[in-house]
């Protein structure tokens, strides 16, 4: 595995991959990686020549009372992983490369801010576009791996690969849960062992909604009611930032569950904060 710091090397050889006519993976992250993590890059492993992780804690995309500075890194245990998994590339940048003095442009996917985790994460979203639009100009994949764990992130990666004329196939790849059905993330780590335990009626509570939809219950209204009850019920959750049954597309609220629905939630648990999401089909 080759571990590469300069965005410029990074294009340059994978240029000569895309060249050669070898297919290219990119599977972008924040580091601190676990199972869900590992999925994208097995999968990137199996469809493509040559697949680059890249590992970049970006700072445009947490607020400024976000946890940026404790975000959780561990280079060393994930290049491991990275390494066991027969990753072709490390793409470790540091924050002055890729931002450099002056830096000044960004790239906005309008009315995505005014929804789920955008109404409580102002510019998050922004920096999120602005910082995939990097990596995507610099590895040139032939395809780009997301999980559905973020889905608000993957609409807004979708939205600006169609409308920018972006090249690379994105791939969005199933939520990796822990046994009790925690959707896994680097932010798990921040809870103490009750407050895990308390994690687990995010997907319990959004379960419980995704049944009530299989068994025939298309108010949207209630369903939401549902999940928010669900939620409310486990008193170490001390915010419930959304309980939200939206159009999966749209992202937008529905009266009515027609063929598809997403349910999703974001709760805080102490500082920390956790989001989860079922895509239902009836
Ligand atoms: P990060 O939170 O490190 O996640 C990297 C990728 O792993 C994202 O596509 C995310 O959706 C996916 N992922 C996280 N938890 C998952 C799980 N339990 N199952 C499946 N996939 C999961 O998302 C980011 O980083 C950043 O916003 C990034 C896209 C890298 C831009 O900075």
């Amino acid at each position: 595995m080759e571990i590469i710091r300069i965005p410029r090397i990074v294009q340059d050889t994978c240029k000569k991959h895309r060249m050669k006519g070898r297919s290219v993976g990119l599977v972008p992250t924040m580091g601190a990686l676990h199972e869900g993590h590992l999925s994208l890059i097995r999968r990137s492993r199996m469809e493509n020549d040559i697949t680059v992780v890249s590992i970049f804690v970006n700072p445009l995309q947490f607020g400024p009372s976000e946890d940026l500075a404790r975000y959780p890194r561990d280079i060393e245990g994930d290049s491991s992983k990275i390494s066991s998994l027969e990753t072709d590339i490390l793409f470790l940048p540091d924050d002055a490369l890729m931002y450099s003095p002056g830096f000044a442009t960004s790239v906005e996917v309008a009315g995505i801010f005014e929804k789920l985790c955008g109404r409580f994460r102002p510019g998050h979203f922004r920096g999120v576009a602005t910082v995939v639009a990097k990596l995507l100009n610099i590895v040139y994949p032939t395809r780009a791996y997301f999980g559905q764990k973020d889905y608000q992130q993957t609409v807004v990666i979708r939205r600006m690969v169609k409308d920018l004329n972006l090249d690379p196939e994105v791939v969005i790849c199933p939520t990796i849960r822990e046994h009790d059905g925690l959707a896994m993330s680097s932010r798990n780590a921040y809870l103490g062992p009750e407050e895990r335990l308390a994690a687990t009626a995010i997907y319990r509570s959004l379960t419980r909604g995704a049944e009530a939809v299989l068994q025939g219950e298309r108010s949207a209204r209630r369903i939401r009611e549902m999940v928010e009850e669900g939620l409310r019920a486990e008193k170490l959750i001390d915010r419930i930032e959304y309980a939200a049954a939206v159009d999966p597309v749209t992202l937008d609220d529905v009266e009515e569950i027609g063929r598809e629905i997403l349910l999703a939630a974001a709760v805080r648990i102490g500082n920390t904060r956790l989001i989860d999401n079922l895509l239902v089909n009836v």
